[in-house]
């Protein structure tokens, strides 16, 4: 079946569907999806991110893992749940970087691409292989004495856990709708519209259902200079992710990375201006004119994230990495490298290695400017 034939059945004889039900095939669909055949981050993939840029931010990743695997009394297991982990690169970095909590590491590796989940054993010392259901839970609640770190692959979060959960550039991937607010208050929406074999985006003015009203009415609330008459994203997909997370984790910390900017910020740009796509390392096309052939992203609204869970920090990329001692990674690795740059082997190349990738990693027009979010949980309270 061709990506357009799924879609058409998609339509189930509607005239139109939501753009998050458009996304959600385009992307994961196992049989025509972007990720089911194939697209993945990574140097040489589609697109590159900051743990596919080198080490060091999982070595940065490890050590803000260490400072709260100490904070909570020295956890065994310590869980890790990674979701949207990719090919596992970032799995990879944190072992590479064996941070002091290691022998107590329970990694899991939640993805939902079947295809990037088959990649994870083969650079993953100590992978346990993919786990479900019961299995899973007795995963994370299996103590280590010292003999991790233990990876696992699950294309699901497991029911209930403690620990901490890491998701970087995951939730500019979640489907989103696309709205906006006429200057009457009422709410538009534009949908994918199905003609003449082929598919368009067209503004369809629905009564918006009692829930969606409410949760807009909200957001204008808060929001008051959101411009009218303007398309922003609406990101049902991030904020029911996160909505999951909090109630299946009991205790812990939430940290995710993504680009983004407020709601009323990406109103403002034009021609929807925050709805991205990509592909072998360059910009796609109109998203609409290849499904299941390039990615589908959008900068997060990240008032939206934060709506009913304010307690959460907010910090650039660059912050949190700095925070949490990536200058002090990159002065080891420079002063490795004065010392066995005659020698030219592989620690006096990572040791040079450090400080491109901080360049990149911290850059305030690139992936230094990127919003983290950072959470302590505890569930009921
Ligand atoms: C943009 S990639 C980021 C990969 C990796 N975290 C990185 O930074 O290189 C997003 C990944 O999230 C996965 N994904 C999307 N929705 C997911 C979900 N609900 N649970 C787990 N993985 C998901 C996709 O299959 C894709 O591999």
């Amino acid at each position: 079946m061709t990506p357009l034939e799924a879609l058409r059945r998609s339509f189930g004889g509607r005239a139109s569907i939501p753009f998050s039900e458009y996304m959600e095939l385009a992307l994961y669909d196992p049989a025509v999806g972007f990720y089911a055949r194939g697209g993945r981050a990574g140097r040489g993939a589609d697109f590159l991110t900051s743990p596919e840029v080198g080490p060091l931010f999982g070595a940065v990743i490890a050590r803000a893992l260490d400072e709260w695997w100490i904070a909570a009394g020295r956890p065994d297991p310590f869980v890790v749940v990674e979701v949207g982990a990719g090919p596992g690169t970032l799995a990879r970095s944190i072992r590479f970087a064996a941070p002091e909590c290691s022998g107590s590491l329970l990694h899991v590796l939640v993805e939902r691409s079947a295809f990037q989940r088959s990649l994870h054993g083969s650079h993953l010392p100590g992978w346990m292989g993919e786990r479900a259901g019961f299995e899973l839970e007795a995963f994370v609640s299996s103590p280590q004495d010292g003999g991790g770190p233990q990876f696992v692959s699950a294309a699901e979060l497991p029911a209930v856990f403690t620990g901490v959960v890491l998701a970087n550039e995951l939730l500019d991937n979640l489907p989103f709708d696309i709205l906006r607010v006429r200057a009457d208050g009422a709410i538009e929406e534009l949908r994918v519209v199905w003609a003449a074999d082929a598919v368009s985006l067209d503004s369809v003015a629905e009564p918006a259902s009692p829930a969606l009203a409410a949760a807009v009415g909200e957001l204008l609330a808060r929001t008051p200079e959101l411009p009218r008459d303007a398309w922003f994203p609406w990101q049902g997909g991030a904020t029911g992710w996160l909505d999951e997370v909090f109630t299946r984790l009991t205790r812990g910390h939430v940290l995710v990375f993504d680009y983004g900017g407020s709601t009323a910020e990406l109103a403002r740009r034009s021609d929807l201006g925050w709805l991205r796509t990509f592909r072998d390392q360059q910009r796609g096309v109109h998203p609409l004119d290849a499904p299941g052939a390039q990615d589908i992203t959008c900068d997060v609204a990240i008032d939206q994230l934060r709506a009913g869970r304010p307690a959460g920090e907010v910090l650039t990329q660059a912050e949190f990495l700095r925070r949490h001692g990536i200058d002090d990674l990159v002065a080891e690795g420079l002063a490795i490298w004065n010392e066995r740059a005659h020698l030219g082997d592989l620690a006096a190349i990572r040791g040079r290695s450090a400080m491109r990738e901080a360049e990149a990693l911290l850059d305030p027009e690139g992936l230094g400017a990127f919003i983290v979010l950072h959470w302590e949980h505890r569930l009921g309270g």
